[in-house]
């Protein structure tokens, strides 16, 4: 198993969604029109890979980190995760006059938690911490519908 692709993928998709934070808050301000149009996009991206990353976050990696007293730096963590799924709620029902401000504030918490989590979560493990905790969470989970596996939204693009 290829822990240190695993452990680049999670940060991957980090970056992903800390790149299409950045561009759709610079979008919503310069043209409203053009980011409501991403509305869904955006929706679908939270309710997909995004959740996939949080759930996975959420199983894996914050247990590992509250067992070292991260526990108030997880608890604003977890808040993040429920409040950009109740964005990617509110996005689907918006209408086309409320996309644009509703896309800005759903970026900002994207690219806010991205921060916090950079800032205060991930550094908290070495990187030989981290491919331990990808061995135990590859062994904990039970099949190919693992976050990386086949099944994984972009898996098969990440693919040589
Ligand atoms: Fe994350
Ligand atoms: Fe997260």
């Amino acid at each position: 198993m290829p822990y240190d692709r695993m452990l680049a993928d999670l940060f991957r998709d980090e970056d992903r969604a800390r790149n299409m934070a950045s561009r759709l808050m610079q979008l919503a301000q310069a043209s409203p029109a053009e980011a409501a149009r991403e509305r869904l996009q955006l929706a679908e991206f939270i309710h997909g890979p995004m959740d996939k990353h949080m759930s996975y976050e959420e199983r894996f990696i914050f247990p590992q980190l509250a067992r070292r007293g991260l526990g108030e730096e997880l608890q604003v963590a977890e808040k993040h995760h429920a409040s950009i799924r109740q964005y990617a709620d509110k996005l689907q029902a918006a209408t086309a006059e409320q996309a644009p401000q509703l896309i800005f504030e759903t970026a900002r918490l994207l690219l806010h938690h991205t921060n916090f989590e950079c800032d205060y979560i991930y550094p908290e493990l070495t990187h030989k911490e981290w491919i331990a905790l990808m061995k135990e969470s590859a062994e904990q989970e039970s099949g190919p519908s693992g976050p990386f596996g086949p099944g994984s939204s972009d898996a098969a693009s990440r693919r040589p």
